[in-house]
């Protein structure tokens, strides 16, 4: 049985990636610091569906704690490594950027080392669509420059990237990057759009539409996300002879940046309409400016992701909308 080490097994997405690889037979340890970020009952009523599972086992603990992360990892000898906890969120890097130093610097490198120390097979990091920044070419590709990211959260994101192909490229240890685009699904994150729509539309509550409405998203249902995840583990990077077309795969490294996208903008005020359609209510609409940090729009290739493993996310917004919406009036109640 394969050993999949993942960190952030608490959090929304390290969730769904853990339920899919115990559905398929891996070995799964979780790591989870279960940080305050956002309610943590919601993270603990994930981690205990998860240890309803038999091949599942749990650590609770920070990234930032070496010596436990070093032990942990020696205990469960994985083959695998799959590092997805972090300090998350656009807007709250503005006010708190050092919590983004903390676990996303001094944590990946904790992980790094012990992927290092461990001669793991395959060690794969989540990136962000936010580390395109400014660009404005769309779609985007993982080939393109990418040097003007717009926050903190984004920035050191950015430095995982270059601190990845360093490690690759010194040690040897292959090294997949994610860069995901705006996940959705449920068992989500309270802090972000889909969730605070559907909380404030039920409770009565005007939602703020940054823009006046004019931004599009690439919205990435999860499950399509841990899947393409999944494939992606056997599509471990090697020398040049192994690129395919249009590779990001480093030229002095076993490295390459993979996006994991729709490869469909949706504009917001269309992902409203969807919204209201599922819930059967009309959203009291507060139109405001667009937010520092924020980019206006994000938008996939995702065509490296469907030559290295054939697949392709494809899960329609308004479908992907209607089962959080069921998912999110189960757990709330309302
Ligand atoms: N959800 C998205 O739309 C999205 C988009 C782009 C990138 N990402 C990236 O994907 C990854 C997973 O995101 P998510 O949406 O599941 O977020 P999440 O906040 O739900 O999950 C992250 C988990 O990491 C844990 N964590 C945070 N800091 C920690 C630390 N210092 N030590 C130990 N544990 C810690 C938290 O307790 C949490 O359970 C993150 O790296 C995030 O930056 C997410």
């Amino acid at each position: 049985m394969t050993r999949i080490l993942v960190t952030g097994t608490a959090g929304f997405i390290g969730f769904h990636l853990a339920r899919l690889l115990l559905a398929e037979g891996f070995r799964v340890h979780g790591y989870d610091g279960m940080t305050d970020y956002y309610d943590v009952a919601l993270k603990r009523r994930r981690h205990a569906m998860l240890l309803q599972d038999g091949n599942f086992s749990a650590t609770e603990g920070m990234l930032e704690d070496q010596a436990l992360f070093d032990r942990v990892a020696d205990d469960f000898a994985p083959e695998i490594i799959v590092h997805l906890a972090a300090q998350a969120g656009v807007r709250y890097s503005v006010e708190n950027p050092r919590a983004y130093l903390d676990a996303n610097i001094i944590g990946s490198f904790t992980v790094m080392e012990a992927a290092r120390r461990l001669r793991v097979g395959h060690l794969m990091m989540a990136s962000t669509s936010s580390v395109y920044g400014a660009n404005e070419t769309m779609p985007f590709r993982e080939a393109d420059k990418a040097d003007s990211q717009l926050t903190i959260y984004a920035a050191t994101k950015k430095a995982n990237e270059s601190m990845g192909h360093a490690w690759a490229h010194v040690h040897g240890v292959p090294i997949t990057m994610f860069r995901f685009f705006t996940v959705y699904g449920p068992w989500g994150r309270p802090d972000l759009a889909l969730f605070r729509f559907v909380e404030a539309i039920l409770d009565g509550r005007p939602i703020d539409i940054y823009n006046h409405g004019e931004m599009w998203r690439d919205f990435t249902y999860v499950e399509d996300l841990v899947r393409a995840i999944r494939f992606l583990i056997d599509a471990v990077p090697g020398g040049p002879e192994t690129a395919v077309e249009g590779d990001s795969l480093s030229p002095v490294a076993p490295f390459r940046i993979v996006n994991i996208g729709n490869s469909e903008k949706v504009r917001l005020l269309d992902f409203i309409e969807a919204i209201e359609h599922s819930l059967g209510r009309r959203a009291i609409r507060n139109y405001m400016p667009m937010q520092v940090g924020d980019v206006p729009a994000t938008w996939a290739d995702a065509g490296l992701l469907q030559r290295l493993t054939g697949y392709r996310p494809q899960t329609d917004v308004r479908e992907g909308i209607a089962r959080f919406v069921a998912w999110y009036r189960d757990w709330s109640g309302k």
